[in-house]
């Protein structure tokens, strides 16, 4: 039976992908750091049938468009030398619909589906690659825990890697969920209007050093220093957002609110430190013995719609129960 079932975890990236040196092949201009997490995943099933005559594609019963997937099929295709269609169907854990990104679980599921569902075994390194293919990010759901994307400057070079696994450090990363009002700059759209920003060659001329100094804290699981990389690390992506033609601004009043709130318990001490993706939604970085009385703060808040806490997570691995 040509049919394989697999869940892979979204990831928050502590160091961010913002730019790529290849359209195509999503290869980036810089490498990123990124944790996977536990209450954000995707389950996917993918089934090859000589019966079917078109891909199709389901995402919480409801059926999606199919080009982008397609176009990704055809690589697996190629690669397991078969010509027959898929069916996909696939579920997300966590709301898309609000605006939280679910394109890397998404990608890394459907990676590890569909070249299980043609008969390849490809390694952890390969399956990075394959996913890169379909979203950037996606590569770094694929390994277990803390992960590494490493730039690289080829398709076979330009791949991730596990740094620890999920069990290294107890943190939680708490999604915070805030109403999104207008429809969001999709990230690849923003990701092609980076390459033009005069500021962006500033950033990656600081990213290496940037890299070697977070993993060093990471090594040492300085909550402070870390904390302060990612969130100065956050706010530069932004700007680089900002300062594009025309400028985009993923943050919205709620965002900014939270932000506040962040440095403001910081002042009295407590060390909690925020990350924001290409959307106006704020995941805060706290060691696990404070999580519970900074979601206790952060509940009270007008701006924050939903909570969703998470632990670091293992990566991308195949699931016994097939959706359909
Ligand atoms: O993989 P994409 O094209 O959705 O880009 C992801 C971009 C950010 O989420 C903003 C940063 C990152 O590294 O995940």
């Amino acid at each position: 039976m040509m049919k394989a079932t697999a869940r892979a975890h979204s990831n928050i990236a502590f160091i961010k992908y913002w730019g790529k040196q290849n359209e195509e092949l999503r290869i980036p201009l810089n490498g990123s750091i990124s944790v996977n997490l536990s209450n954000q995943h995707t389950t996917t099933t993918v089934e090859f049938s000589s019966s079917l005559e078109r891909d199709t594609f389901s995402l919480n019963g409801k059926d999606e468009d199919i080009k982008r997937i397609s176009i990704f099929l055809d690589r697996v295709r190629k690669l397991s030398h078969i010509d027959i269609k898929a069916r996909i169907v696939s579920e997300n854990n966590f709301p898309t619909a609000g605006g939280l990104a679910s394109s890397a679980s998404g990608f890394a599921a459907l990676s590890l589906a569909a070249s299980t569902a043609a008969g390849l075994k490809l390694s952890e390194k390969e399956l990075t690659i394959l996913a890169r293919l379909g979203s950037g990010s996606a590569c770094r759901s694929v390994p277990h825990g803390f992960v590494e994307w490493k730039k690289g400057n080829s398709n076979e070079t330009s791949y991730a890697v596990s740094l620890y696994p999920e069990t290294y450090w107890d943190i939680h990363m708490i999604a915070l969920i805030v109403s999104a009002k207008k429809k969001e700059i999709p990230s690849t759209l923003g990701q092609q209007k980076a390459v033009q920003n005069p500021f962006l060659q500033t950033r990656i001329e600081r990213m290496n050093s940037k890299i070697q100094h977070i993993k060093s804290s990471l090594f040492k699981k300085n909550i402070h220093t870390f904390g302060e990389i990612m969130e100065s690390e956050t706010i530069e992506m932004h700007a680089i957002a900002m300062t594009s033609t025309p400028p985009i601004l993923y943050w919205n009043s709620s965002t900014v609110a939270i932000m506040e709130k962040v440095w403001s318990l910081r002042r009295k001490g407590t060390p909690v430190y925020f990350t924001i993706d290409a959307g106006p939604h704020v995941y805060l970085l706290v060691e696990k013995k404070n999580s519970l009385t900074v979601e206790h703060e952060f509940k009270q808040m007008n701006e924050v719609k939903k909570i969703i806490i998470n632990s670091p997570s293992k990566g991308t691995y195949l699931f016994d129960a097939h959706l359909f």
